[in-house]
């Protein structure tokens, strides 16, 4: 469980200091009523508002150490949470003012793919091609705000979906959760590669050096997948998700082998996604996403706005850490010390 972390603003820290007490009564709608919500010109960027988030939806997940159970379901943290929520999703509508014409079902794996083929390569080429290994931590570590529960956002979806697509989905997160092997989950491949890199795999132990951007990507999962009226927008997060992967992945592996880590532990987590997303590609964007556009096609507008809100989230995401390579900086808010790894 992550221990709370330190708040980067006045709304982090009105949240954090009310998460350290107990939660206040079923009937006390109104305990965090003058906890102010910014909205900023860039919710994504905006440290304050993405941490706040985040810790709001890790009560769904695993929970913060030391916080009251009760704390998941207390009217004043449900209403707190939703004006965040007013402002992230008026931040998603303007960065995705239009997806353009809904795609029918049997065009929607098309519409996936041309979002996926828009895809900028940069951070995959980069790690494949110039990254040292302290910058592989780096990328370890602000995905591990995501990999260290991988698939969990999206199986919110299941008990909101029915027939075909939830088959299609539960396919899909069986083999993101190892097949019956604990040692398989994607989690723990991931865990694993970490402590190959020297790094801490413990849940939340890298928090505090997770920027904003990294956090608004986990967050848009719980945002979506926490709603059941954007069932129709995780289901199409995930189908370009599992697009967008295979590939990528490949390159990550690459990169680690160019720096001499041809070792199980570091790479069995990028080998892994290299072959099943090849296959996951197919299962979401077919059978998942379109099933789900043949039971409900006033679902289709919103597939593509969940794949739409990943690309731009995720672009940005890239582009930040990119930029802070490119100019020999730290991408993390706090740099990690350098350990001595066999690299
Ligand atoms: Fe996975
Ligand atoms: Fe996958």
């Amino acid at each position: 469980m992550p221990v709370l972390p330190v708040s980067r603003g006045p709304l982090s820290a009105a949240l954090l200091a009310a998460l350290s007490g107990p939660a206040p009564g079923l009937d006390d709608a109104e305990a965090l009523r003058d906890v102010a919500v910014p909205s900023p010109a860039d919710p994504f960027a905006d440290e304050d508002l993405q941490l706040a988030l985040y810790c709001a939806y890790e009560l769904h997940y695993r929970g913060l150490d030391g916080v009251d159970a009760a704390w998941e379901w207390s009217p004043a943290l449900l209403a707190l949470r939703g004006r965040m929520e007013a402002v992230f999703e008026a931040g998603l509508r303007a960065l995705v003012p239009d997806v353009g014409p809904a795609p029918s079902a049997e065009d929607v794996d098309l519409a996936i793919r041309e979002i996926a083929a828009e895809d900028a390569p940069g951070l995959s080429q980069y790690l494949q091609r110039s990254a040292t290994i302290d910058q592989y931590r780096e990328v370890l570590v602000q995905r591990s705000a995501y990999q260290l529960k991988e698939a969990d956002p999206h199986s919110w979806a299941m008990p909101r979906l029915y027939g075909a697509p939830k088959a299609a989905l539960v396919e899909i997160q069986a083999d993101e959760y190892g097949g019956g092997r604990p040692e398989r989950m994607h989690a723990r491949l991931f865990a694993d590669t970490m402590e190959a890199l020297g790094l801490d795999s413990d849940y939340g132990a890298y928090l505090d050096r997770i920027p904003a951007r990294a956090l608004s990507t986990v967050n848009l999962m719980s945002f979506f997948g926490l709603h059941r009226r954007w069932r129709g927008a995780i289901i199409g997060h995930l189908a370009l998700f599992e697009s967008t992967s295979s590939i990528p992945n490949g390159r990550y592996a690459a990169g680690l082998r160019r720096l001499g880590r041809d070792d199980e532990a570091a790479v069995a987590f990028f080998d892994e996604h290299v072959e099943a997303d090849a296959v996951h590609e197919n299962l979401a964007t077919v059978d998942m996403a379109g099933g789900l556009i043949r039971q409900d096609p006033s679902l289709a507008g919103d597939v593509l706005f969940g794949a739409r809100c990943l690309a731009e989230l995720e672009g940005a995401w890239t582009g930040e850490v990119l930029a802070a390579f490119e100019a020999g900086r730290s991408s993390l808010l706090h740099p990690l010390e350098r350990t001595p790894v066999a690299a």
